[in-house]
């Protein structure tokens, strides 16, 4: 694990590998270890960063700090994730990759730093806004996780982040998604649900992006519908469309050889494209 001292947290995050940069954002409430399967298998293709964002994982927060009223903003991660590239001194365009609340990130950073994204994976991910549906639950989700803590979090979510294949065959990927859920403090919780319900909707950006756009979803995904799949395949110019059978909302997690061979391809194909 490395260091970065920001001027709210220290960031923590891994750096492995060597060529094109990418950045590894994870979802909600999840942390950098998600990405461990792609930093030890596809660092010989790219130099893979996979930052917590703040309040996750290894990135405390210091009990001084105060939550902003609108809860952690994807504007405000995003700023986080540039601020890392300028300390590593990556001056080159970087390939995005988020899951699900990463992805929202992926759209804001686009937005606010178009010249640092190279190409972006959107994985599990949706553009839109929440629904007023989804403003309630996470409304419920808030006064759940202050009543009873993380672990109401953990029992609601886990039957939905995964599939069923993945629940009955991989018991250890079970207890990594439990572990990383339940490690998330409550304060984590709370500012992720509060800056996902303020977040903007980013559909009118998707026919503006211009760079070369890996979509992979899970067949068994039971938190991005297929309304939310084809939005983005159909309104991203020229973007490539991988579902993966027998995952749920973690891909990457659950059939780790096909997800890293997809990304490994449209890697290959991108560094293939920088050295012609
Ligand atoms: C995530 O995995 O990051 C979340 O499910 C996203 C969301 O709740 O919208």
């Amino acid at each position: 694990m490395k260091q970065l001292k920001l001027p709210d947290f220290t960031m923590a995050y891994d750096d492995q590998g060597r060529g094109l940069p990418v950045l590894c954002v994870h979802g909600y409430p999840l942390n950098r270890s998600l990405w461990q399967p792609q930093l030890e298998n596809l660092d010989d293709v790219a130099r893979l960063i996979a930052p917590d964002l703040r309040g996750h994982g290894d990135s405390k927060i210091s009990s001084k700090y105060t939550l902003p009223a609108g809860g952690y903003s994807m504007d405000l991660f995003a700023d986080d994730c540039a601020a890392l590239l300028k300390a590593l001194k990556i001056r080159e365009p970087v390939v995005f990759c988020g899951l699900s609340m990463g992805g929202y990130v992926a759209f804001s950073f686009f937005r606010r730093y178009p010249e640092l994204v190279r190409a972006l994976i959107l994985v599990a991910t949706r553009a839109g806004a929440d629904t007023d549906a989804i403003k309630e639950a996470r409304r419920e989700a808030i006064a759940n996780v202050l009543g009873t803590g993380t672990e109401a979090i953990v029992e609601s979510m886990l039957p939905n982040m995964l599939s069923v294949h993945t629940r009955s065959n991989q018991p250890e990927t079970v207890q990594r998604v439990a572990g990383m859920m339940a490690s998330t403090p409550t304060e984590t919780i709370v500012g992720d649900l509060t800056g996902m319900m303020n977040r903007p909707n980013s559909t009118p950006l998707l026919n503006k992006i211009n760079v070369p756009t890996l979509l992979i979803f899970g067949g068994d995904d039971k938190i991005i519908n297929l309304w939310d799949m084809n939005n983005l395949r159909d309104d991203i110019p020229g973007a490539v469309t991988r579902f993966i059978s027998f995952a749920g909302h973690l891909p990457n997690l659950e059939q780790v050889e096909v997800f890293n061979q997809q990304v490994r391809s449209f890697l290959t194909q991108l560094n293939q494209e920088a050295e012609a």
